[in-house]
C-alpha cells in the first residue's frame, strides 16, 4: 500500500490507541503537575509551620530571657534598696552617736583606741621586749630578795632567756637597759645556785649554758643584797622636812639658760622613783631653747602669771609600749606623778625653780604638740615643767596645806 507523502497510514485501531495514550499522557501530565503542585503547596505549609514555630519559640526565647533580665533587674533595685536603707540607717545610728557623745566622750574614747594600740601586748617590738623583760627580771631579783632560799624561778629564767634571745633580733639591742639587765639578774641567780652548791639542777645548767654565749654583756649590780640598819640610818637621816618645805613652785627665774650638766645632774637623782615593776618608762624632753621651746609655752594652758624671761621648757611623758593590760591604764600618769616630784626636788637641790604646768589640752593639741616637738606617737604627756635657775629674788605663793588630821584618814 501506497501511503500518499505527508501522510501517514491510518489505522482506526493504533489511532484509537494513539488518541487514548495521548489523553492518558495528557491526564498522567496534568496528574503529575496536580501532585507536584499539592506537594509545593504542602511544602510551603510545611515550611511556613516550621518557619512559625521556629519563630514563636524565638519569639519565646526572647521573651523567657526579658523575663529573666526584669527579675534580675528587680534583685539588684531591691539589693539597692536594702543597702540604701542600711547606710540611711547607719549614718543614723552614727548621727546618734555623734550626738549623743560629748567632746570629753570623744576624750576618753580616744584614751581608750591608745591604749589599745600602743600598749605591750600588740604588735611586739624592742621598746615592748625590753619593757617586759623588765617585769619578767624584777619577778626573778625579788625571788633573790629572800633571807632564805630554795631552787626557784625554773620556768622564770627560761622565758627571761626567750626575751633576751628575742631581743637580739632587733638592732642595737646590745646597748639597751632591758637587755643587760636581764643578763645581769641571770648571772647573779647562777652565782645564788653556785653558792647554794645546786649545780646540778637542770634550770642552773639552762642558764650556765645559755651565759657562755653572753660573756661579753657589761657588768652590772644585780640580784638582791643586805643591809644593816646602821647602814640605813647613814643614808635617810636628812632634814627631809626642811627641805621639801623649801621647794616652791617658781613663776621667775634668773634669765640664764640650764646648764645641760645640771639638767643630767637631775635626771640622775630622779631616776631613783619608784616604777611599777622597775620598768622606767617615764621621758623627760627638754627643750631650752628654739621653736620647740616656744611650741611648749604656747600649749601650756596654765602660764598665766609667770615671768617667762629665762625659763626652760620640759614635757614629762610616759611610754605607753611598757604598760600592760587594761587594769595598767592609768599607771602612766600615776607614774609620771612620781618621777615629777622627785624631779623637781632634784632640780630645787641644784638651785633651780620649777613650775609644773598642767596638761589639761584636748588630744587633739596632745597630738600636735607631739608631733612638732620629736615625741614618740606612743608616748602621752603627763605635765608640763619650767624651771631657770633661781634669781637673786623669788616671789613665791604661800600656797598653805591642809592639816594632817584632814588629810590621813585612819581606818581602825
Ligand atoms: C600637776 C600640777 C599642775 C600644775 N599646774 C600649774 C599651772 O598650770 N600653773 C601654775 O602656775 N601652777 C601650776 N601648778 C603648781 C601648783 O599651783 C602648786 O604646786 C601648788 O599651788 C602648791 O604650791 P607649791 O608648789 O609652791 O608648794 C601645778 C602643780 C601640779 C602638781
Amino acid at each position: 500500500m501506497i501511503i500518499p507523502q505527508g501522510k501517514t497510514e491510518f489505522d482506526p485501531m493504533k489511532s484509537k490507541n494513539d488518541s487514548l495514550d495521548e489523553v492518558y499522557q495528557e491526564k498522567k501530565s496534568k496528574n503529575f503537575w496536580a501532585i507536584f503542585l499539592i506537594f509545593l503547596v504542602l511544602l510551603l505549609f510545611v515550611l511556613l509551620y516550621f518557619s512559625i514555630s521556629i519563630n514563636n519559640k524565638t519569639t519565646q526565647d526572647l521573651k523567657n530571657q526579658l523575663q529573666q533580665k526584669d527579675l534580675e533587674i528587680e534583685n539588684i533595685k531591691k539589693q539597692l534598696n536594702d543597702l540604701n536603707l542600711q547606710k540611711e540607717e547607719k549614718s543614723k545610728v552614727k548621727k546618734e552617736e555623734a550626738v549623743a557623745l560629748t567632746p570629753a566622750d570623744r576624750e576618753y574614747l580616744y584614751d581608750k583606741e591608745f591604749f589599745k594600740k600602743h600598749n605591750m601586748n600588740t604588735e611586739s617590738n624592742l621598746n615592748k621586749l625590753g619593757y617586759e623583760t623588765v617585769i619578767h627580771t624584777h619577778t626573778l631579783e625579788k625571788g633573790m630578795e629572800h633571807f632564805e632560799l630554795r631552787p626557784f624561778a625554773v620556768k622564770k629564767t627560761a622565758y627571761i632567756i626567750d626575751l633576751i634571745k628575742r631581743q637580739s633580733k632587733y638592732e642595737g639591742f646590745e646597748k639597751k637597759f632591758a637587755y643587760i639587765n636581764g643578763v645581769n639578774s641571770l648571772r647573779a641567780y647562777k652565782t645564788i645556785y653556785e653558792e647554794h652548791n645546786w649545780k646540778d639542777k637542770n634550770e642552773y645548767k639552762t642558764v650556765t649554758e645559755f651565759l657562755k654565749n653572753y660573756e661579753n654583756v657589761e657588768q652590772q649590780k644585780a640580784g638582791a643584797y643586805i643591809l644593816t640598819k646602821k647602814e640605813l640610818e647613814n643614808d635617810y637621816k636628812i632634814d627631809y622636812l626642811k627641805f621639801v618645805k623649801s621647794r616652791h613652785s617658781t613663776r621667775n627665774y634668773k634669765k640664764e639658760p640650764l646648764k645641760i650638766e645640771d639638767v643630767k645632774a637631775a635626771v640622775e637623782m630622779a631616776k631613783y622613783s619608784a616604777s611599777a615593776c622597775n620598768r622606767q618608762y617615764i621621758k623627760l624632753h627638754y627643750y631650752p631653747t628654739g621653736k620647740m621651746k616656744d611650741n611648749v609655752i604656747k600649749y601650756a594652758l596654765g602660764k598665766g602669771g609667770l615671768y617667762l624671761d629665762g625659763v626652760n621648757t620640759f614635757i614629762i611623758t610616759f611610754d605607753v609600749n611598757g604598760l600592760t593590760g587594761a587594769g595598767e591604764r592609768n599607771q602612766g600618769y600615776f607614774n609620771a606623778g612620781l618621777y615629777s616630784t622627785n624631779l623637781v626636788n632634784a632640780l630645787h637641790s641644784l638651785g633651780i625653780g620649777t613650775c609644773f604646768i598642767q596638761f589639761a589640752n584636748s588630744v587633739k593639741e596632745e597630738d600636735a604638740l607631739k608631733k612638732m616637738n620629736d615625741i614618740p606617737e606612743y608616748e602621752r604627756i603627763a605635765v608640763i615643767l619650767f624651771a631657770g635657775y633661781y634669781d637673786e629674788k623669788s616671789i613665791f605663793a604661800v600656797s598653805p596645806r591642809k592639816d594632817v588630821n584632814e588629810l590621813l584618814i585612819e581606818h581602825k
